[in-house]
């Protein structure tokens, strides 16, 4: 009998063991969620109840769908990464079906056919258990299940999109918010804010947006492992790819190696689609084509990408040039856009406004515009590109938050600490822009991640050089990805 016992723990150990190696154990914990919900609760208006919805799943192409990914406010406030789920949240104590709680969480039912194929989903018990919320159903139980909406005073919720596919099972998201919308007196086919005054109008659309932005805007020490993390990852696929760096390299090889030093230190995603953009396609803000089949001697690449982990995307640039050297127009331009970055990163720190860091980077890279004769002066018809309204070199901000997503929520009025944000000044010259032709088609931005402290900043992302000379030191040296020898494909 001892044997049979000692053979069962065992067994029962082992494979707890293998359970738990199967997945990372560096998530966020469920205490963080729960803490989360709990000071969202303290922050809702008395008597009101706030929805969240997860992602829905996304259609690539006929039977296949992207690679799932939760819903970020949904992800913070669970630790949920499964599809079709909904979750209440109740600013006071529900006494409903015999049960007292104050939040309530409906998680996909379990169907073995489908899980045959794409997986387990979690039970309402282990999302009892596991996500620590305080009462959990299946979703096809939410159809009939005894809430009245119209008691509170206010519901919260973001408001839809009308981009969720119905699949053919029930309860799922279509069936949600279907199901939601009837029991709320949803006024369908518009927009809230143009409805002339609904029935009993308790709805509330923007309100958690207000609620949950500084929350999201100020990272916790738990958030802030997982973000320095994704920022050194890219910061070493930066390196790396420094490195690793050959006129003839095609965009999407650039991509790549990027994206494998990201999986080699086991970020699961890329936290948004990667720019690579050799010459007069670094110009284009969001470049993600990566078509370019060979990239040239003498061009600058433009390398804007970032390593999620566990949620957590990194958001890091670095122009460099192909061949290791800048030509001096090149370097002028690099160096610019460095001392704009630099002096952007010398003013923030907590209780400065977040305008200040643009308004610095901005003030530096006009005066260089001008001392290079790029701009013949700071008057808004040599600055501003009557087709755009922008700036004609830098059109673009140069800070934000970055978190669960890489534009994250948060405030923008004045630097706080525990804000981790980008300082990101750039200078693009496409073809034809009216300055000598030597400067046309030089792009450069340099973006870094900053954390926010009470006398300055932390820099992140500090494994990846910035500086011209750093970079072309680090160009010299060998890389790993030069001993990879892949056989050409056969010419047809
Ligand atoms: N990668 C997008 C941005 O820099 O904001
Ligand atoms: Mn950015
Ligand atoms: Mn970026």
């Amino acid at each position: 009998m001892k044997i049979l016992y000692t053979l069962l723990v065992s067994v029962f150990i082992s494979t707890l063991s293998l359970g738990q190696t199967q997945k990372p154990q560096d998530f966020l914990s469920s205490d963080f969620h729960q803490e989360r919900r709990e000071i969202l609760r303290n922050k809702m208006p008395e008597n009101s109840v706030a929805v969240f919805f997860s992602n829905p799943i996304r259609n690539r192409a006929n039977d296949v769908n992207y690679k799932y990914h939760q819903d970020p406010n949904f992800y913070y406030l669970t630790g949920h990464r499964q599809p079709h789920a909904l979750l209440m949240i109740f600013s006071e104590e529900q006494n409903i079906k015999g049960s007292t709680f104050n939040e309530i969480v409906f998680v996909r039912g379990r169907n073995a056919l489908a899980e045959l194929y794409d997986g387990g989903r979690i039970s309402t018990a282990d999302a009892v258990k596991d996500l620590k919320l305080e009462v959990a159903f299946e979703t096809p139980e939410f159809k009939n299940f005894p809430i009245d909406f119209s008691k509170f005073d206010q519901v919260l919720f973001h408001d839809f999109q009308d981009d969720v596919r119905e699949s053919r099972e029930e309860g799922d998201l279509y069936d949600l918010i279907s199901q939601f919308k009837q029991k709320v007196n949803y006024p369908d086919d518009s927009k809230l804010d143009i409805t002339p005054e609904p029935q009993k109008n308790n709805l509330n659309t923007t309100l958690l947006d207000e609620l949950l932005r500084p929350m999201r805007g100020i990272k916790t020490e738990e958030e802030l492992d997982l973000l320095r993390k994704a920022v050194k990852i890219s910061a070493l696929g930066q390196a790396e790819v420094m490195r690793a760096m050959q006129p003839g390299m095609s965009e999407l090889e650039v991509q790549g190696m990027h994206e494998f030093i990201y999986k080699k230190y086991k970020a699961e995603y890329e936290g948004y689609p990667s720019i690579v953009g050799a010459g007069h396609n670094g110009c284009v803000l969001h470049y993600i084509d990566n078509y370019k089949p060979e990239i040239e001697d003498g061009e600058l690449i433009l390398m804007d990408l970032g390593a999620e982990y566990h949620g957590y995307t990194a958001d890091v640039t670095r122009t460099i040039p192909v061949n290791g050297k800048f030509t001096k127009e090149q370097k002028a331009i690099y160096d610019l856009v460095y001392e704009a970055q630099e002096a952007g990163m010398a003013v923030a720190k907590a209780g400065v406004p977040f305008s200040n860091i643009f308004d610095t980077t901005l003030a530096v890279i006009n005066k260089g515009l001008l001392e290079l004769g790029i701009v013949k002066s700071l008057n808004e018809e040599d600055l501003i590109d009557p087709a755009t309204g922008r700036h004609r070199y830098y059109p673009h901000g140069c800070c934000h938050h970055i978190g669960l997503d890489v534009h994250d929520l948060g405030e923008y009025g004045t630097l706080e600490e525990n804000m981790v944000i980008t300082i990101e000044p750039g200078i693009y010259i496409p073809e034809g822009s009216p300055c000598d032709e030597k400067w046309w088609d030089i792009p450069v931005r340099i973006e870094d991640d900053y954390l926010i402290k009470k006398d300055g900043i932390e820099l992140l992302s500090d494994d990846a050089p910035r500086k011209s000379s750093e970079i072309e030191e680090l160009m010299k040296q060998e890389s790993a990805f030069g001993q990879f020898n892949f056989p050409e494909l056969e010419e047809k």
